[in-house]
């Protein structure tokens, strides 16, 4: 067991410490805008390694490196095609990452032998500081134990993987509360491999062109498995009626989540009226499911959000997050 420090992003004294551990091939929970990451020096093998290890994530699913500017892309990818630098104009810092060819200096650790590597310059301007000030690109999957919900703030970092990593650096909660979008340049097309904040139609009007984004479970995404972002509580997604009903079954007690304006709330232990817009939404629901999980009831029950495209990447994590009724 390690002692975990709880560092604050706000203190320059914590941050120089956040920087040392990182220096030295420590393990820091970190603030992104999306979700916490759980960085190392992505050119240390051991240390990548480590990350592996804290999360018990098998070594096969590659990390993201997190890169100071589209300056910094040459370090890490070949061929790198023209789009890249006009998406990157566009969307960084933020929560979009560009599948490329990896540079053959980046360690096999980082993209788990593959032969592509996952780059993002993240917005929080605690971290972005921290990269530039970095001589080297911090690997950092979301800093959540496999499987399981990713952290929107530093508290729920460090419920979850106290002992197991040297630092969290407390930046307050994530403003974007989703992972990023992840966008395949790698082949003939440009392919969305996981969704995310930026859309497929975002995409295509920065670049004119046409963007495909395949069913999900896409085995190119080795993190991209059915059962995933799950709370503990079985959650399961209904209507308003299916709600209803579940409500009333003897015995059980359960927590309801519904989207926007509140009808009749049914009799539930905890009723969570969401925000209508989807940037609220999806600020608050990693941190709505982890505090309801942790209230021991028998179900978390949630109504289904709306469909439309810009809400593609709430459904992708519910529809992994869920469970068969
Ligand atoms: O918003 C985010 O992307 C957050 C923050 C911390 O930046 N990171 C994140 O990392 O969500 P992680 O490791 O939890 O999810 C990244 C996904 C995984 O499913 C991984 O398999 C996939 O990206 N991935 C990373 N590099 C890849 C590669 N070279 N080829 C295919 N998939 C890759
Ligand atoms: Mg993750």
């Amino acid at each position: 067991m390690i002692s975990t420090q709880l560092l604050d992003a706000s203190s320059s004294r914590d941050i120089a410490r956040a920087k040392q551990i990182l220096q030295r091939g420590g393990l820091v929970a970190v603030p992104t805008e999306t979700v916490y990451g759980l960085a190392a020096n992505a050119m240390d093998p051991a240390a990548v390694k480590s990350i592996f290890a804290a999360k018990g994530r098998p070594s096969d699913h590659p990390l993201i490196v997190h890169i100071a500017g589209p300056d910094n892309l040459r370090d890490w990818a070949v061929d790198i095609p023209p789009v890249a630098y006009q998406l990157a104009a566009s969307f960084w810092p933020g929560p979009l990452t560009m599948l490329l060819h990896k540079s053959p200096r980046v360690p096999a650790e980082v993209t788990a032998g593959r032969e592509t590597i996952g780059l993002r310059v993240p917005a929080n301007p605690v971290l972005l500081a921290l990269l530039k000030d970095l001589k080297f690109g911090v690997a950092a999957p979301s800093a959540n134990p496999y499987k399981r919900l990713s952290p929107t703030s530093a508290a729920q970092v460090f419920a979850q993987m106290s002992g197991r990593i040297d630092a969290v650096l407390d930046g307050g909660d994530c403003e974007v509360g989703l992972e990023s979008t992840i966008l395949d340049l790698t082949g003939p097309e440009l392919r969305i491999l996981r969704a995310g904040p930026i859309t497929a139609s975002a995409i295509n009007q920065c670049t004119g062109l046409a963007v495909s984004q395949p069913q999900q479970h896409d085995i190119a995404v080795p993190g991209n498995v059915a059962e995933h972002y799950r709370p503990n509580t079985p959650l399961y997604l209904g209507t308003r009626a299916q709600i209803e009903v579940a409500s009333k079954a003897k015995g059980r007690c359960i927590a309801c989540l519904f989207y926007a304006e509140d009808a009749n709330a049914p009799d539930a232990a905890q009723t969570v009226i969401m925000p209508k817009s989807k940037v609220l939404y999806a600020q608050r629901l990693y941190k709505t499911l982890y505090s309801l999980d942790s209230l021991g009831l028998d179900a978390i029950w949630l109504e289904y959000p709306p469909t439309d495209e810009q809400w593609r990447d709430v459904n992708d994590r519910l529809a992994r997050a869920a469970a068969i009724p």
